[in-house]
């Protein structure tokens, strides 16, 4: 691991976001609705226009449309995000992946930007250490449309002025900000992750439907049940994420269902692919 010791850039104008998924999509949006500029990626062209589309969709009923869209730059390479001042990583929930994506964020950005990632459970000192600047990378963690709050995570190595820097950062997108250690799942995943699984284990056992489990929590005052969530976070990325946590706990808790591991290998991955739990029209 290196670090090269550089204060962390303060003033943040455009925003890079890797990823233009329905997490990458979300902040791009959100930080285009705040006011930032922002550069976007994904792997490829088609993956990228099918991102900004969504964007477009969400926001076909805004009056400020053409000005926030306006705002948000495609790419397909790393070399634009030289000119960010702050990037979130937001791809599939991998650390091979993000990991590769950090050493080469790292090779092409400026030395005192931060460098984030919105992983639902993974270990951030691992993307940390893959890199010249540890102590500016740090975990962002949120449904940027969704939820109200974010998890800023904190490994043992992000300096306190890097901290600072992404609590700001998320005040300004309109979030409450919580800093979390960097535990597998955190905070929120690490809490809700055996909940859904426990969900599924019950209609794979058929000890209960999903409607009737989705019923009774929604009358609880949740916005959406177990099973509307977990399409809504994607079954790829619940497996991705209960595998890895379980890999770092070996906590039976956190073993995929025989289900959901069916339902990805499928292709039913919820609300993005038009199937999950339950089904979606365009
Ligand atoms: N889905 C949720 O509710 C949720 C909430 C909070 C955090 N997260 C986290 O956010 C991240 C993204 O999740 P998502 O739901 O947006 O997934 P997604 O499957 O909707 O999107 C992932 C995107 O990343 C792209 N991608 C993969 N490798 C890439 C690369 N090398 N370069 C550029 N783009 C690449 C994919 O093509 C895809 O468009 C994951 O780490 C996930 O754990 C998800």
């Amino acid at each position: 691991m290196g670090n090269v010791k550089v204060a962390p850039r303060k003033e943040i104008k455009r925003v890079g976001v890797v990823g233009c998924g329905q997490m990458g999509g979300g902040y791009a949006q959100l930080c285009a609705q705040k006011g930032y500029q922002v550069i976007i990626s994904d792997k490829t062209e088609e993956l990228l226009k099918k991102g900004l589309s969504a964007i477009e969709l969400r926001l076909a009923e805004s009056a400020d449309k053409d000005l926030i869209l306006s705002r948000i730059h495609g790419t397909t390479g790393f070399q634009s995000f030289s000119d960010c001042d702050l990037i979130i990583e937001a791809v599939t929930e991998k650390m091979e992946a993000k990991k590769k994506i950090f050493t080469e964020l790292d090779r092409v950005c400026p030395k005192d930007i931060i460098l984030a990632t919105n992983t639902s459970v993974l270990s951030i000192l691992d993307m940390a250490v893959v890199t010249q600047r540890p102590d500016r990378i740090l975990g962002i963690h949120m449904n940027p449309l969704f939820f109200p709050s974010a998890e800023i995570i904190k490994t043992i190595v992000t300096s306190d002025e890097a901290l600072e820097i992404a609590r700001n950062f998320g005040l300004s997108l309109g979030k409450g900000v919580v800093v979390v250690k960097d535990i597998p799942g955190f905070i929120v995943n690490r809490l809700i992750t055996p909940l859904l699984l426990s969900a599924i284990r019950m209609i794979e056992t058929d000890q209960a439907s999903k409607d009737d489990i989705d019923i009774l929590f929604k009358s609880m005052g949740w916005p959406i049940g177990p099973f509307g969530m977990m399409d809504g976070i994607g079954l790829d990325t619940l497996l991705f994420g209960c595998n890895a946590v379980y890999e770092e706990l070996k906590d039976p808790q956190f073993t995929p269902p025989l289900l959901l591991k069916k339902m990805v290998t499928a292709g039913w991955l919820g609300i993005k692919t038009g199937k999950g739990f339950y089904e979606y029209g365009k």
